[in-house]
Parts: C-alpha cells; structure tokens; sequence
C-alpha cells in the first residue's frame, strides 16, 4: 500500500516524477483538457484543524478527475481517537472508500491510520510536517526559477511543521535552505541531520534573518502561531520581533529574490502587507499549485 505521509518516504527520482506529473496536469487543466482517471473514487477527508486550502484543493482535485471527496470536519469526527480509535476509523473508511486524507494534532494518529488502512492515506498537514506544501512549494519554485538544484532558499520564522517539510524537500531536491529562527524555536537536530544527509541539498540553522537572507534566491515564511498553539500566542508574538519578511528584510537579499507563504498570511505579524503584495510576491501561484501537486498525487496514489 503507497501513502503519502512524509517526503523522505519518497526518494528523489520519485519526487521529481510527481513534479512532472503535476507539470503535465497542470498543462491539461490549463488547455480546458480532462483526466478522469478517478471515475468513481472517492476520498475521505478528515479534518481536526480548519482549512481553506488543503481542503478546497483535494476536493476540487478529486472533482476535477471524475472522482468524489467528502469532508469531514472537526465537528464530525472529534479528535481521533476520543470518540473512537484511529485503528478503527481506517479498517471501517477502507471499506468505504478508495483513500484517505488526514489533517491532524498529532502525526502519530496519521500514522497509525495507515497503518490500519487497506486505501492510500495522504497526510494533509500534522503537527510534525505538511509534506502536500512543499512539494507544491517546489512545483512552484521550479516555474519560476526553472530549476530546483543549487538554489538558496532562507525560511525566515518557526522551525515548524512546513518549515519541516520544506528542509526535507531541499535536501532531497538538492536546495540549500538557511532557518532563521530566534532561539528556542530551531528545527530540531534530527530533521536538520535528515535534510542533510538525504540528497544534494541542504539545511543550516542561524538566528539572524539578514544573514539567512543574504544570497537568497527565495524567502519563504510561515504564521509565528500554528494552529494548537493559541494559548502561546502573545509570548510568541514577542518572541518572534524581528523575524518579520518585510522591505527592509527584502533589501538585504538579492533583488531576483521571490516570496513565498505557504498561506494563510498574518499581515503586520510575519509579513507585511506591502511584501505580500509586491512583484516578488508568488504567493498565490504557490497556493493555486496545492491543486495541481494534489491532482498529480491523488492520480498516482488511486488511480
Ligand atoms: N497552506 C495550507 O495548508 O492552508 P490551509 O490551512 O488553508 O489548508
Ligand atoms: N504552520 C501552520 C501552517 C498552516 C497551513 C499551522 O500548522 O497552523
């Protein structure tokens, strides 16, 4: 059974095989063309946290190739595991349905669905990594830069889960990323060690964001406050000034420099509403590339 939980599950070759399908898709979507290679699939989505993304993409994906998807929000299902176990959850939707999507608090709970799972499971963004962001990330520095290797990207921010994917998919893909963080919200070591030493790429750690930003051909930040840490967020507001994409961040990188958030934005938190909007800004590119990476994964996981 082929999942989707996390990028070092995939090696290079078959990343680099999903981007292309994702590149080929996109080109039929584009020219009105159709792929129906899902007829009669369903997907069940289950949510523990909101979404507007994540959510939308997948459903109109499955939509768009014939097949069917159906939401199941936070209200529905609870926290896994309270109501009824994980490992029950997955063998009943598996005689359901033809794949699952989990966005979850904890990733064991992901993990433990696949697991229990006789269908593919996707991880649609846990604690621990949101691996569908960084692969449409990718997809979305490829057609702007026309490659991916050898490319500097500086992650200004939390050393949190898309922070986590994105390391993974550099080392993998062979991207030099630099973190800065202020001290106590790092990456940990291990994903550090992972991104390192699982491909070309690589992933270095710092606290200032000028010297993350010094030769970046991207920056890329995320919100100081990820869903479940809401009790956190006034002391992580003060922990995390100075750790704000803004003009004069942007005027110590290069000017090719694009900008890139995996959305949704806090404006005035972690970028400024002018960067946001600016001409470096390809922000919505990359969200609308969340349907386009996620039409390619559902056609290789289901179909
Ligand atoms: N980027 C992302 O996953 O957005 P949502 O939380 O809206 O799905
Ligand atoms: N780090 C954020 C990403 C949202 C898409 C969170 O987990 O809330």
């Amino acid at each position: 059974m082929r999942h989707f939980l996390s990028i070092q599950d995939r090696t290079k070759e078959e990343l680099l095989h999903l981007l292309r399908l994702s590149r080929e898709l996109k080109a039929v979507y584009k020219t009105h063309g159709r792929d129906t290679c899902l007829a009669g699939k369903v997907l069940a989505m289950l949510f523990e946290k909101t979404s507007l993304r994540t959510r939308i993409s997948f459903e109109v994906a499955m939509a768009d190739l014939g097949g069917h998807a159906i939401y199941l929000k936070p209200e529905d299902i609870g926290i896994i595991g309270r109501r009824e176990p994980a490992k029950d959850m997955a063998r009943v939707l598996s005689r359901y349905v033809d794949g699952l999507m989990a966005r979850t608090f904890a990733h064991e709970t992901i993990v433990e669905l696949a697991r229990y799972a006789s269908v593919p499971v996707i991880n649609a963004l846990s604690d621990w990594s949101h691996p569908c962001q960084a692969m449409a990330d990718m997809l979305t520095i490829q057609e702007h830069c026309e490659r991916l290797e050898g490319l500097k990207l500086a992650y200004i921010g939390d050393g949190n889960n898309v922070a986590r994917s994105l390391a993974l998919a550099c080392g993998k893909l062979g991207l030099a990323l630099v973190i800065a963080s202020p001290p106590g919200y790092e990456l940990d070591e291990p994903s550090l060690a992972t991104a390192n030493n699982d491909g070309d790429g690589s992933a270095r750690q710092v606290t200032d964001p000028a010297e993350a930003v010094v030769e970046a051909d991207i920056i890329y930040t995320d919100t100081w406050v990820s869903m479940g840490q809401e009790e956190e967020k006034q002391q992580r507001i003060r922990d995390f000034q100075g750790y704000q994409v803004n003009a004069g961040l942007l005027a110590k990188a290069p000017s090719r420099a694009k900008v890139m958030h995996c959305l949704p934005a806090y404006r005035g938190m972690e970028i400024t509403d002018d960067v946001a909007e600016s001409e470096q800004s390809i922000i919505f590119d990359q969200a609308e590339n969340r349907l386009h990476f996620q039409r390619a994964l559902l056609k290789e996981l289901m179909s």
